[in-house]
């Protein structure tokens, strides 16, 4: 590639792979799929890399209690708690509603989740304060859930926050186990890049993998490739492509990345 953009890499293995170099930079990417595709753990392991090499994170907790957050991510040796004290990662606890003994400890609270206007002040207030280059908000669908009329519009509100500062972000977006869009009608057309996780269901066996559907200012593989969910993380496998046909799946190797 002889385009002189600037990357953000993943750190995700493989993945940076092939999307040519990696994300680039201040690119709002949706990481569109169903349940339990592996969403949470991809976004997880960009932030986990993001504070390894030096750059700030914040993760917006939509759908789980910070406190899980942080034992889940310890699963795979992802200790946040020294980036913590060092102020370079926190979370934005949108998920509790502020009640209890934990809240009351956290710096970053939404009470209410669907006020979009004051979740995008605490992010646009937290990423200021710990100069966060990798922004996750885990779920954006939590926030129109009972709206999806208003999918697109909250997505461009977040974007217009996000891209002031300059960020790389993901958003992380549910769709059901049978659809086939990325969750919420024209939420695709407002982000920079899509990453779609599928599980399939192959001869009694679910099969993972993931397609670079979207994403401005590179080129990237247009294949399906398998990825699998280690102790370690995630680990894609960029040179090998996912054939799926119907119910019928095929895993093969591909010679190259070059497009045929
Ligand atoms: N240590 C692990 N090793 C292998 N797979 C795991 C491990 N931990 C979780 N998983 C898999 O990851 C899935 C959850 O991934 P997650 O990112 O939370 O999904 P979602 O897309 O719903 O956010 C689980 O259903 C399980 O299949
Ligand atoms: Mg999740």
């Amino acid at each position: 590639m002889s385009e002189k953009i600037e990357r953000v890499k993943t750190g995700v293995s493989g993945l940076d792979d092939i999307l040519h170099g990696g994300i680039p930079r201040r690119n709002i990417v949706l990481i569109s799929g169903g349940p339990g595709t592996g969403k949470t753990i991809i976004s997880q392991q960009f932030l986990w890399y993001g504070l390894q090499n030096g750059e700030p994170g914040v993760y917006v907790a939509l759908e789980e209690h910070p406190a899980q957050i942080k034992q889940n991510m310890r699963q795979f040796g992802w200790d946040v708690s020294i980036y913590e004290k060092k102020n370079m990662f926190d979370i934005i606890d949108a998920f509790t509603g502020g009640i209890g003994e934990y809240a009351k400890k956290l710096r970053y609270v939404v009470p209410d989740p669907t006020d979009v206007g004051y979740l995008s002040d605490v992010l646009r207030d937290a990423i200021k304060d710990l100069g966060a280059q990798r922004p996750v908000i885990d779920s954006v669908s939590t926030l129109y859930i009972t709206k999806p009329s208003v999918a697109r519009g909250v997505i461009m509100q977040l974007k217009r926050v996000l891209s002031g500062l300059g960020v790389t972000a993901f958003l992380v977006s549910q769709v059901s186990v049978t659809e086939r869009g990325f969750g919420g009608p024209g939420v695709e057309h407002a982000t920079d890049g899509i990453i779609r996780l599928d599980l399939d269901e192959v001869d009694g066996e679910l099969k993972r993998s993931l397609i670079i559907w979207k994403m401005r200012g590179t080129s990237h593989s247009m294949r399906r490739h398998p990825f699998d969910i280690t102790d370690k993380g995630i680990i894609v496998y960029h040179n090998k492509v996912l054939k799926i046909r119907r119910t019928e799946v095929i895993e093969s190797s591909a010679s190259s990345e070059e497009e045929v």
